[in-house]
């Protein structure tokens, strides 16, 4: 098995076999895992039920509330888009689940079909968005906490991303389950569960505020705490191929799936991975 570190962000590895991964090669996994934060995996014949239990070997599978399951298999949630469909799941950047208490550790992505040209997702490294801020910003995030909500996207309230996009109408659901879902607090820098490196845990996809702050003061400091993040050296724009796998970390990366395939069909299998409170 070779591990290549990537620019920007995550890591390549090859002469490895998902099926069958030995205790020596998890171990390595593992440790790649925490220091690049994206594992990409390339020529792989997962079925579901390989995908599942790869998964297993890290942590327990969170089932999704808000995206369609598969028909035949509830832990493998459907990232999909149909040739006559508009918008896609997970199309701005954003971190899986960071309105649970608990957020997801990560997702392994595996790719079933893809368009003939686009799709690409794009990751970013909040290890690297973190240690390249100034010192004052450093300074002044030290202790903030951030709140976090899921009623925006997946509510039933209006606007939401459930309302405002075809993604409601059978990829993504349960809005009742998002509006009574209490909005969460988490540091704005964390220090890594797995890895003991200080990450920038905030995203636009579910960050809403700052804890204490006002909402037009909070909002300032996440615009400029977003647009750092995702300056381009930060970033890798994976380009998925027949066999791809990704494999993430939520609390060091973020991602956004590139929504340039109109009138193609893209279906992505996802199980994402439990996690632990973030300090
Ligand atoms: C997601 O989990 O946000 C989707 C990523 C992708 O489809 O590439």
């Amino acid at each position: 098995m070779r591990i290549e570190g990537l620019p920007g962000v995550g890591a390549e590895i090859t002469d490895v076999d998902l099926r069958q991964v030995t205790g020596d090669e998890m171990d390595a996994i593992k440790q790649a895992y925490a220091e690049h934060g994206v594992l990409f995996f390339r020529d792989q014949d997962l079925s579901e039920d390989d995908h599942i239990a790869f998964g297993e070997r890290f942590a327990p599978i969170n089932i999704n509330r808000f995206f369609a399951a598969h028909p035949d298999y509830p832990e493998i949630a459907m990232v999909a888009k149909e040739a006559d469909q508009k918008d896609n799941i997970g199309g701005g950047w954003h971190t899986d689940h960071s309105y649970d208490v608990e957020p997801a550790m990560g997702s392994v992505l595996v790719a079933r079909v893809l368009p003939e040209t686009g799709g690409d997702t794009f990751f970013a490294s909040m290890y690297r968005a973190y240690d390249t801020l100034d010192d004052a910003t450093k300074a002044e995030i030290e202790g903030l906490n951030a709140v976090h909500s899921a009623k925006h996207i997946f509510g039933s309230q209006e606007q939401t991303y459930y309302n405002t996009t075809d993604a409601g109408g059978g990829r993504i659901g349960n809005a009742a389950a998002a509006d009574v879902l209490e909005d969460v607090v988490h540091p704005v820098v964390i220090t890594h569960p797995l890895s003991g490196k200080k990450a920038l845990y905030v995203n636009p996809g579910f960050t809403v505020g700052i804890a204490g702050m006002s909402k037009e003061q909070g909002a300032e400091l996440l615009e400029r705490l977003f647009a750092h993040a995702m300056k381009k050296e930060h970033a890798y724009l994976f380009s998925w191929k027949p066999g791809s796998v990704a494999f993430w970390d939520n609390r060091s990366t973020w991602h956004w799936a590139l929504n340039d395939y109109h009138g193609q069909r893209r279906i992505m299998h996802r199980i994402t991975l439990e996690g632990c409170a973030l300090h």
